[in-house]
């Protein structure tokens, strides 16, 4: 079977894949892409990437010719006393575990690359950005909205990949690309967990080996509210109950709340799906979490 002339090229690469720097490179190599009438897709990350994120690197291949695989820490979505200076920069490994990928190619600019002129515009969604996660992080949607804008009208992909593990930011996104009529189509992927039922995360490495252990109680935690919400048991003695079982564990609780799976509004009680979302800080790591249920039963 005969290659397509993209296969061909990058195969020719030794199996790494195509790293660019700048805004003008890629946009240049884009341009000849689309001359090919290659569909584009895009999955942007922060790097130190796991299984979570090549999870969605192979979702966006199916959906595409060619998929450009962002690699930026973005300062604009920390917060001050965050870990921006601590997060992992690991562009080499991230490159040698897309390797064998001839279809993806890596978009890994510098911080003044993005924001050239610093930051004089910010997106914001405010009904979104400012509860759950946005109370606790003040700032953080801003931040990624913006990056989040910037990456897609420099790379204009057909479509985006999102993981369903940043839900709130997943649908902070999809009001942002729905508002600002930015043509792409935005798909959420699946979480990817490790066996305990630990959702993946680039955090998990600032875990001891025995918080790993305790952090996926919060998973344990989110299926058996899950399990009561479809069963239609009264719910409020359970989050009761389960926060205490994950304070007396160590972790320190942000939030566990159930809300409306679209608009994240407490009154989830006639929506169709309701989302369990769970943001705790257990030692060094702020870990989230939610699970979806269907309410339809
Ligand atoms: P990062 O945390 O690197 O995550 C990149 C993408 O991977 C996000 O869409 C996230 O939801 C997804 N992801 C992370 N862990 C996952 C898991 N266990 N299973 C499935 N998907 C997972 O999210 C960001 O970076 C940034 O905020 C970004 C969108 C890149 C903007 O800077």
């Amino acid at each position: 079977m005969a290659l397509s002339p993209l296969r061909s090229i990058a195969l020719k690469i030794d199996q790494t894949p195509m790293i660019f720097k700048t805004v003008g490179n890629l946009v240049e190599f884009l341009s000849k892409i689309r001359s090919q009438g290659k569909a584009v897709s895009f999955v942007p990350t922060m790097g130190n990437l796991h299984q979570g994120h090549l999870d969605l690197v192979d979702k966006a291949a199916e959906l595409s010719n060619i998929v450009i695989v962002s690699i930026f820490v973005n300062p604009m979505q920390f917060g001050p006393h965050e870990d921006f200076d601590a997060y992992p920069r690991t562009l080499e490994s991230d490159c040698k575990s897309l390797a064998n990928r001839p279809c993806v190619a890596v978009f890994a600019p510098t911080v003044r690359e993005i924001y050239p002129e610093g930051v004089n515009t910010e997106i914001d969604v405010p009904s979104l950005t400012t509860i759950l996660c946005g109370h606790h992080r003040p700032g953080h949607f801003k931040g990624v909205a913006t990056v989040v804008a910037k990456l897609l009208n420099i790379i204009k992909p057909d479509v985006a990949v999102f993981g369903n593990k940043d839900y709130q930011q997943l649908q902070v996104i999809r009001t942002m690309v729905a508002d600002l009529l930015i043509p792409v189509t935005i798909v959420g992927a699946d979480t990817t967990r490790e066996p305990s039922g630990l959702a993946m995360s680039s955090r998990n490495m600032y875990l001891s080996a025995e918080e790993k252990e305790t952090a996926s109680m919060l998973y344990s935690t989110l299926t058996t509210i899950s399990d009561e919400l479809q069963n239609g048991t009264q719910i409020s003695a359970t989050l009761k109950y389960e926060k205490e079982r994950l304070a007396s564990a160590g972790f320190l609780l942000d939030y566990l709340e159930i809300r409306d799976a679209e608009d994240l509004s407490k009154s989830y009680v006639e929506a169709d799906f309701a989302v369990i979302l769970v943001a705790a800080k257990l030692g060094r790591a702020r870990l989230i979490d939610n699970l979806v249920v269907n309410l339809n039963r």
